[in-house]
């Protein structure tokens, strides 16, 4: 019989039970289910039991067998942390970039001088499979580091298709070798690259007809996304490779309205996106639609710090019923980052989001927004035993004591893999 875990006596065990079916929506998103002197009991890979511990020693007397007890005194306990949007899998650093926007240059026009996301391109064209896996590895072990035990990861930064092609198998690779689980996305149309800039749709057909047939025929990818925004892909060809991954099983995800206000929103709920991400310039009837249709607004507000601009409107959001999560963009451009925890500040002292709906956000709504809700995202018996341990006497000390690490263990699978 497996050894039971138990982890005694949390000053607050933040469950967020109760919506693994549907996201938190409107008031719902704060009622986080906290539990006063709580404790989880964890058996192999899976949560047995989570509740006050006066009811945790009524469970384990009923049990036989050895107990490890784990003291969580002084401390919170929460689900894993839920990083529903990175670009994880790429090569090389462009530190450079910051110091041109500080002079003034915006993060499109060095895009469109054949910079940012083509910069990284060059490079993780010229990577091999195994230094691109080295680097993401480093970056999964700081998302570890920092809470976070379900990533989603994005390709786009091969932009051909052995390229896009390489940046999958690594992500899979990676959720097959690291703690942190991988959920991939193919996002081939994230760029025009300079070979295909004078015949745009010449790569959109490329994408739909070749890329989107292999990654499907390969197993490589769950979602596909597109980086729908003035001077990138216009609505129609979004919404064209959306609809072609969808014939091959892929759900629709799209980076929308970050830079400009485009008709991305919109075009998520028209397509039944899963999520609509950034959403930075959304109209105010795109968000009425993504209510209307269920799609998740995954807000990045470091990419808006980084970048230097506005926010989303998230109280909007949450006014208008949009079931909202949180992420960390990780990337090299707009959001060179893997600390969850820090968006999360940000989330509150940007977009004044309560510590209550950031909790929810990066947790059971986050894991909805990468089809993994029935699974993590909430601290229930049954589901699998992804927890993290605080050093802090209660979750409001996690936005309040921003931008430092207070994480303390982190468990994944019912293993210790942080202490
Ligand atoms: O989500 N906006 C487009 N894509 C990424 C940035 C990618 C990059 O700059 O390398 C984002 O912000
Ligand atoms: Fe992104």
């Amino acid at each position: 019989m497996a050894e039971l875990l138990y982890l005694k006596e949390a000053e607050q065990v933040v469950t967020v039970a109760g919506a693994s079916d549907k996201p938190k929506v409107g008031e719902d998103l704060s009622e986080i289910g906290v539990i006063e002197r709580g404790s989880v009991i964890v058996e192999g890979e899976k949560i047995a039991f989570a509740g006050t511990d006066a009811d945790a020693r009524h469970y384990l007397q009923k049990r036989s067998g050895k107990v490890k007890t784990i003291e969580a005194t002084g401390k919170i306990l929460t689900p894993g942390l839920v990083d529903p949007h990175t670009h994880l899998v790429f090569a090389g650093s462009r530190e450079q970039e910051l110091t041109m926007r500080l002079k003034g240059k915006s993060y499109m026009s060095i895009l469109q001088a054949g910079g940012g996301i083509l910069s990284t391109t060059k490079s993780t064209r010229a990577a091999t499979a195994d230094q691109l896996a080295h680097e993401s590895r480093l970056r999964l072990d700081r998302f570890l580091q920092h809470g976070v035990t379900t990533v989603e990861a994005k390709s786009g930064y091969g932009l051909a298709t052995d390229a896009e092609l390489k940046q999958l198998r690594v992500a899979q690779q990676l959720n097959n070798e690291h703690p942190v689980d991988v959920v991939s996305t193919f996002m081939g149309a994230h760029a025009i690259p300079p070979e295909w800039k004078q015949d745009p749709d010449g790569f959109v057909q490329l994408v739909a007809e070749e890329m989107i047939p292999q990654v499907a025929a390969e197993n490589l990818a769950e979602f596909c996304d597109v980086f729908c925004e003035e001077g990138v892909f216009t609505v129609a060809q979004s919404q064209y490779i959306l609809e072609e991954g969808k014939k091959h099983g892929l759900k629709p995800k799209i980076h929308a309205d970050e830079l400009v206000s485009f008709g991305g929103a919109e075009l998520a709920a028209k397509v039944g996106a899963v999520s609509a991400d950034h959403l930075l310039k959304a109209s105010p009837t795109g968000i009425e639609q993504m209510a209307e249709a269920g799609v998740i607004a995954v807000l990045l507000p470091g990419t808006a710090f980084f970048l230097m601009t506005e926010p989303a409107n998230a109280r909007a959001m949450i006014e208008a019923g949009v079931p909202v999560a949180l992420s960390t963009d990780r990337n090299p451009g707009s959001s060179p980052t893997e600390s969850l925890p820090f968006i999360m500040n940000l989330a509150c002292l940007t977009m004044k989001m309560t510590p209550e709906e950031v909790l929810a956000a990066s947790t059971i709504n986050a894991a909805h927004a990468i089809g993994r809700a029935k699974d993590i995202g909430s601290i229930e018996a049954g589901k699998n035993a992804d927890l993290v341990l605080f050093d802090a006497p209660n979750y409001q000390t996690l936005q309040y004591n921003y931008a430092v690490n207070r994480v303390d263990t982190v468990m994944k699978a019912g293993k210790i893999v942080v202490e």
